[in-house]
């Protein structure tokens, strides 16, 4: 597909169901029925980046900071592998608390529960990314945001997108699995710029793309912009499905918060991977990248089971194995 088709599927509202259904054939004939989890643990609201649209921004003074110790930390994992997670995600905000080698003394520890583990902590040295991958690390999540580099410099002062990028490259050659991926109603951000972000997903090659509807935080510069994206997000994920068959694309989390039935409407149309929160407690609600976040007033063990009963309901059954894109398997250890 050229950038011509791309945009001319991204602008047809009228035929939105017509590319869901032929999202869904595609990961169906290539990904098969399962629907793979990840339990997502955000470790730390703790950034020192100001991106314009997230909740997180070092500048928002109104929201209690916590960050979790290697031992919650490793407390949340293992509740998490209780419940039968065989892919757990760390995300959390540019924390420098969790330094090269303590990030790594964390890594090594949950690889000993015998899980996938996924990253998904920002930019970093190429020694940190090193190092993490020595630890046991088995895939990284970064999304690009956009690659519209005058949006993106706009919306992420002091950011600069081509680092961005390089540390993609690093993360690719360390030899992990690559996830990245886009917002889709930034303000300002063009339907052209949308197509060109997915045919740099399918250039760089990403193993895992996640895309989610931009969703205005009152407590950011952005708060007086339009959140109306889902339908706009859900053919841009059908669309990368089109361009990249076989990788792992998720239902993600900002889309259930715009429609009680997101989550559903994208695994209907290409999506093959849900990524339940398993955070505990308190913190749950103090990880606002944007507001009406779903599933914050709820626990773990009842999301678990409540994304069971979705996935089955449409037929679809929970993945037995790691969900690696093409069945990579990740590095296991010996406790
Ligand atoms: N709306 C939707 N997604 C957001 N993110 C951050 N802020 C928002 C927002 N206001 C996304 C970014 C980031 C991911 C962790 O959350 O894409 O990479
Ligand atoms: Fe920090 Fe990520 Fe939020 Fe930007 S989007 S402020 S880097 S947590
Ligand atoms: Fe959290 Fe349904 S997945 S309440």
């Amino acid at each position: 597909m050229n950038k011509n088709e791309i945009v001319r599927l991204l602008s047809d509202e009228e035929n939105e169901t017509a590319l869901l259904q032929a999202a869904d054939k595609v990961r169906k004939d290539n990904v098969g029925d399962e629907v793979h989890l990840r339990g997502l643990i955000e470790f730390s609201n703790i950034c020192r980046n100001n991106c314009l649209y997230c909740g997180l921004r070092r500048d928002n003074k109104q929201l209690s900071r916590y960050h979790m110790n290697e031992e919650e930390l490793l407390q949340t994992a293992k509740s998490a592998v209780d419940m039968g997670f065989k892919t757990l995600v760390l995300q959390s905000g540019e924390d420098m608390y969790y330094t090269r080698e303590r990030m790594s003394r964390i890594i090594e520890q949950i690889k000993k529960l015998k899980v996938a583990l996924t990253l998904s902590i920002g930019e970093r040295e190429y020694a940190d990314y090193k190092a993490f991958r020595e630890a046991g690390a088995d895939r990284y999540l970064m999304r690009i945001e956009t690659t519209d580099k005058d949006l993106y410099h706009r919306l992420d002062p002091g950011m600069s997108w081509q680092r961005r990028h390089e540390c993609l490259m690093m993360i690719k050659e360390l030899g992990y699995e690559l996830g990245s991926g886009i917002m889709v109603g930034l303000p300002e951000q063009s339907i052209e710029s949308i197509a060109d972000d997915l045919l740099y997903l399918q250039k760089i090659g990403v193993d895992m793309a996640g895309i989610g509807p931009f969703i205005a935080h009152p407590q950011t510069p952005l708060k007086n912009n339009a959140s109306n994206n889902l339908h706009l997000s859900l053919r841009t994920m059908a669309v990368m499905r089109l361009l990249l068959p076989d990788i792992n694309i998720p239902a993600t989390t900002a889309m259930e918060s715009l429609h009680p039935q997101g989550r559903i409407m994208a695994l209907k149309g290409g999506a093959n991977v849900v990524m339940p929160n398993v955070t505990e407690g308190e913190y749950r609600k103090l990880y606002e990248l944007y507001p009406g976040k779903a599933c914050v007033d709820d626990t773990p063990l009842h999301c678990r089971t409540c994304i069971g009963a979705k996935i089955a309901a449409i037929g679809r059954s929970i993945g037995s194995g790691y969900g690696g894109h093409n069945n990579r398997q990740p590095q296991l250890v010996n406790p």
